[in-house]
């Protein structure tokens, strides 16, 4: 159901939840200082308790009365990147709700660059905000994406489409070496070239050990339809297949193939409505132009991330 913004402040002051857009997915707020309001977002997303939730903020003090032990590193980022798509990691005050963090003694903050999202912050204080999808399905980038997943009970400010299309950076800085836990919009080269420090990322992990981020363990951003890889523009489509392609081409209709004519900004803030289309049209396949290695662009990284935890099924 499509609220006001004032409907919307109404309802997380009196502990109920709505979901909002931001500029990377729309979020399902909740009050973090209620615990109740913050079970329901799990319960209606089917978000298992072990995903710890991003806490949206409006004002970058509101990080004190959040996190402790805050390196010089958050400062420069923060005064930097937000507001935008970047969550940092930091260790959390005693006073931030268990449920949060998932018993975890970090919590990870954030604060969007939304107006509507900052607005409604401002008038409710800091906001837990899982991605609003129901827990498996791509994360929504429009208001018409909440109402597919949960009909009309769940209450949502439209925002319009989502600028960026893909969830937000995380970043650890609990430990000394900084990491990138899950890409996103802001690359680790922006943040290196910022602190003039090494950025690890988690694929530079063994396979085999522990996920600091809890939720990259999670099949997430998958559609019904299997989703698989090709390394070029086939000269022919198959018309039961969805095709997502990055390649220019002039002249297609096709409704089962779509194309960003290589502009990646597009393909990021389109592919999860894309996952979306194939689905409710039918198809039981889609596939997707592999990305150029090469390419400097700062939407590769997570585009290649998200696509492929869609892979295989
Ligand atoms: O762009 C975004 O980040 C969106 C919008 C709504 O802000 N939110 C979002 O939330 O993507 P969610 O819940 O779908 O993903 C949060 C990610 C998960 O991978 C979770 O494991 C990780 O952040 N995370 C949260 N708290 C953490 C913590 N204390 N330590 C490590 N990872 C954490
Ligand atoms: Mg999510």
């Amino acid at each position: 159901m499509i609220i006001s913004l004032d409907r919307a402040i109404e309802l997380i002051r009196n502990g109920d939840i709505v979901a909002f857009p931001t500029e990377t997915v729309y979020g399902l707020g909740a009050d973090v200082k209620n615990v109740v309001a913050i079970q329901k977002t799990f319960d209606i997303k089917g978000r298992p308790a072990d995903n710890p939730l991003i806490v949206h903020i409006s004002d970058i003090d509101q990080v004190y009365e959040l996190a402790t032990d805050i390196p010089d590193s958050f400062k420069k980022l923060a005064n930097h990147f937000w507001p935008g798509p970047l969550t940092m990691v930091l260790k959390k005050q005693a006073a931030v709700p268990d449920i949060v963090t998932a018993g975890l003694d970090s919590v990870a903050i954030r604060m969007p660059d939304h107006p509507i999202a900052l607005e409604l912050i401002r008038n409710t204080g800091p906001l837990t905000a899982p991605s609003a999808n129901r827990s498996g399905k791509p994360s929504p980038t429009r208001a018409e994406h909440i109402i597919e997943d949960y009909g009309d009970k769940l209450p949502v400010v439209d925002g319009g489409s989502s600028t960026i299309g893909l969830e937000s950076t995380v970043l650890d800085l609990t430990s000394k070496q900084i990491e990138i836990l899950r890409p996103g919009a802001i690359s680790a080269e922006m943040i290196e070239n910022l602190l003039k420090t090494e950025v690890f990322k988690s694929t530079d992990h063994a396979a085999d050990s522990l996920p600091k981020s809890p939720g990259v363990k999670y099949t997430h951003y998958k559609p019904k339809a299997s989703v698989n890889w090709i390394h070029s523009v086939p000269s022919q489509f198959d018309s039961k297949t969805f095709y997502i392609l990055h390649s220019k081409m002039s002249g297609k209709t096709e409704k089962n193939v779509v194309t960003c004519n290589g502009n990646f900004d597009l393909l990021a803030k389109l592919l999860y409505d894309y996952f979306r289309t194939a689905d409710h049209l039918g198809y039981s396949q889609i596939l997707v132009e592999t990305l150029p290695k090469l390419s400097p662009h700062p939407l590769i990284p997570p585009l290649k991330n998200r696509i492929s935890k869609s892979v295989g099924s």
